[in-house]
C-alpha cells in the first residue's frame, strides 16, 4: 500500500517537474514579437504615427464591447501619414472614383481596373481617375505587393492607421482631405466600396445636369435609421456614442456621388466633427451640420439588387448608376453582359431615374 503510495508520489513529481521545464521553455521564446513570426520577405512594418490613447476614455467604456472601447480609446487621433499615393489627378479630372479597399483584396481590384474602372470610349472620353483607399493589414499581402500595384497602375491611396469597419470613418476624413489637397480639379467624386459595379455612362449623363460649384450628394438616401441598441449586431451604437432617436438622412456608404463643392464643404465639416465610427452616418451628420440633404436617386443600388429582379440582367443596368455586391466574376459577367453590343433591350427604364 505505501509502496505504491510511494510510486505515485515519485510519478506526480516527475510529472509536475517535466510540465515545469516545459513552461519554463515555452516562456523563454519571445511570445508577442511579431518580427519572429513574420516571412523572411516581409519589410520591417510601416512606422505607425504617434498618437498615445485616452485612457479617461478607456475607463469610461469599460462596459462597452472591445471595438467600441477600441474606438473611443483612439477616436482622437485622426492625423495619419500617406504611405502609397498616386502620383497625382490629371488636369481635366471629371471624375474621381475612390474605391474604398482592403490591402488583401488584390482581386477585386484587378476585376475593377479591367472592366468598368476603365477610361476610355466606356468613359465618353471624360477624364475618370480610379483611387483605392487602404488602411494597413498586417503582412498579407506583403508590402511589395502594393508597391507593385502602386507602380504600375499609379492608383493606390493608404494610410497609415488600421484596416477596421470603425476605421472607415478615418479613411473618409483622409479621403476629402487628399481631394482638397491633390485632386481639387476634379469636378465629381464617387465614392464606393470595391464590390460595387458602377455603370460609368449613366452616372457621367446623371452629372451632366449638375454644376460642380453647387452643392451635390446623391446616392441612396436612408431617413429616420434608427441607431442599433442590440450589441450583437455589427452597427451597435449605444446611447452614450448617439443619444438621437434617428441618424440624419445619409446615403447608404456602397457608393454615393458628390460635387467639388461638396467635397470641400464636407471636409471643413469633417475637421470640426468629433468622429462616428458609421462612415456613411458621419457624413449624414456632417451634411446636416452644413445645412445640406442628400439627394435621393433610385439608380442606386447600394443594398443590391432585390428579387424578383435578376442582378445579372443586363438590361436592368441600363437604367442604373451603381449595384452593390458583386463579386469578381459577376464583375466580369456583368461587364460582358454591359458592354455586348448585339444585346438587344426593351425601352430603357428611364422612368426609374
Ligand atoms: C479623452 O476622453 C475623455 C472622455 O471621453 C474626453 O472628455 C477627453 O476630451 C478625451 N481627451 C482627448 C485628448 O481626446
Ligand atoms: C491633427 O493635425 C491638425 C492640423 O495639423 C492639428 O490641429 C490637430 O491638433 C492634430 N490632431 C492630433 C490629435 O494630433
Ligand atoms: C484605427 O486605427 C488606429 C491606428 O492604426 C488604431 O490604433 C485603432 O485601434 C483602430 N481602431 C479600431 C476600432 O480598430
Amino acid at each position: 500500500m505505501f509502496r505504491r503510495l510511494g510510486w505515485l508520489v515519485l510519478y506526480s513529481l516527475a510529472a509536475l517537474l517535466l510540465s515545469c521545464l516545459l513552461f519554463l521553455k515555452r516562456e523563454a521564446k519571445p511570445a508577442g514579437d511579431p518580427t519572429a513570426r513574420q516571412p523572411f520577405w516581409a519589410p520591417p512594418g510601416p512606422r505607425h504615427s504617434q498618437c498615445p490613447p485616452n485612457y479617461t476614455a478607456a475607463d469610461a467604456s469599460l462596459s462597452l464591447p472591445a471595438r467600441h472601447r477600441l474606438f473611443l480609446t483612439y477616436r482622437h487621433c485622426r492625423n495619419f501619414s500617406i504611405l502609397l499615393e498616386p502620383s497625382g489627378c490629371p488636369k481635366d479630372t471629371f471624375l474621381l472614383l475612390a474605391i474604398k479597399s482592403q490591402p488583401g483584396h488584390v482581386e477585386r481590384r484587378a476585376a475593377i481596373r479591367s472592366t468598368w474602372g476603365r477610361a476610355g470610349g466606356w468613359a465618353r472620353g471624360r477624364q475618370l481617375k480610379l483611387v483605392f483607399l487602404l488602411g494597413v493589414a498586417g503582412a498579407t499581402p506583403p508590402a511589395q505587393l502594393l508597391a507593385y500595384e502602386s507602380a504600375e497602375f499609379d492608383d493606390i491611396l493608404q494610410w497609415d492607421f488600421a484596416e477596421d469597419f470603425f476605421n472607415l470613418t478615418l479613411k473618409e476624413l483622409h479621403l476629402q482631405r487628399w481631394v482638397v489637397a491633390a485632386c481639387p480639379q476634379a469636378h465629381f467624386m464617387l465614392k464606393g466600396d470595391d464590390d460595387v459595379f458602377i455603370h460609368v455612362p449613366n452616372v457621367l449623363e446623371f452629372l451632366d445636369g449638375w454644376d460642380p460649384a453647387q452643392d451635390l450628394l446623391a446616392g441612396e438616401v436612408i431617413h429616420q435609421a434608427l441607431p442599433s441598441r442590440n450589441t450583437k449586431v455589427k452597427y451597435f451604437i449605444p446611447p452614450s456614442m448617439y443619444r438621437a432617436r434617428h441618424y440624419p438622412p445619409y446615403a447608404g456608404g456602397g457608393g454615393y456621388v458628390m460635387s467639388r463643392a461638396t467635397v470641400r464643404h464636407l471636409q471643413a465639416a469633417m475637421e470640426e466633427a468629433e468622429l462616428f465610427p458609421i462612415d456613411d452616418v458621419f457624413v449624414g451628420m456632417c451634411l446636416r451640420k452644413l445645412g445640406l440633404s442628400p439627394t435621393h436617386h433610385t439608380g442606386f443600388k447600394t443594398f443590391g439588387i432585390r428579387r424578383p429582379l435578376d442582378p445579372l440582367d443586363p438590361c436592368l443596368y441600363r437604367g442604373l448608376l451603381l449595384v452593390h455586391r458583386l463579386s469578381p466574376l459577376e464583375m466580369w459577367t456583368m461587364w460582358a453582359l454591359v458592354t455586348d453590343e448585339g444585346l438587344k433591350c426593351a425601352a430603357a427604364p428611364r422612368s426609374q431615374l
